[in-house]
């Protein structure tokens, strides 16, 4: 046995350990932040907080904001064959809008019936499969049903189509690494 094992453990240490134990959960109190910082903004009892968080998340418009991006973004991954990247793009569109209906239920039917079941999954299979030519048909079909919800929900003005600019992602191999 090391001589160091059998020494005693200091009586600081002793009291930290002590201390870390007794630590009491959050409270009001401790809402981290002061004025512009942290979360000291939200304030009240613990309901009153959770709908100043809730608001904070918005409605279908911050589905759509995400949606649209990732839209472009399956775009150019279509352009350039990259079929995982255009399979997950169309999976975290499905997922968004899942979410999306949960904050706003009322957007549930038009998207379930025109999006999240047939246009979604057919999408899926042809990329799984990669023919190009069946994907590029998909993709049109794809856009058609964003459109034809916006149809239904009153939002007609809102017609959305292949974006004509890259954004983000690059052609794979086009990077400067
Ligand atoms: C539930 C049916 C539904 C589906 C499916 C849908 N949208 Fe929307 N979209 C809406 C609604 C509703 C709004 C208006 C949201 C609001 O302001 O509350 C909207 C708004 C938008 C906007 C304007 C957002 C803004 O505020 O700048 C864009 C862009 C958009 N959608 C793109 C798309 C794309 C791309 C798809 C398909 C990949 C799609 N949407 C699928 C219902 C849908």
């Amino acid at each position: 046995m090391s001589p160091s094992r059998t020494r005693p453990i200091p009586v600081t240490v002793l009291f930290l350990v002590a201390l870390a134990g007794c630590e009491s959960p959050p409270g009001p109190e401790v809402l981290e932040g002061q004025g512009e910082g942290g979360a000291a903004w939200i304030e009240g009892d613990v309901d009153e907080r959770f709908q100043q968080v809730g608001d904070q998340f918005a409605g279908f418009s911050a589905t759509m904001f995400e949606v649209a991006h990732r839209y472009r973004e399956l775009h150019w991954a279509v352009a350039d064959s990259n079929w995982p990247y255009a399979d997950y793009q169309v999976e975290k569109i499905a997922a968004a809008i899942e979410l999306g209906i949960i904050r706003r239920p009322g957007r549930a039917e038009s998207a379930e019936s025109l999006f999240l079941g047939e246009p979604v999954e057919r999408f899926r299979a042809a990329l799984q499969e990669g023919d190009a030519e069946a994907i590029e048909g998909e993709y049109q079909e794809f856009t058609a049903a964003c459109n034809q919800c916006h149809v239904a929900e009153d939002m007609e003005f809102v017609m959305v189509g292949p974006p004509a600019e890259r954004s983000t992602v690059v052609q794979p191999g086009g990077a400067n690494r």
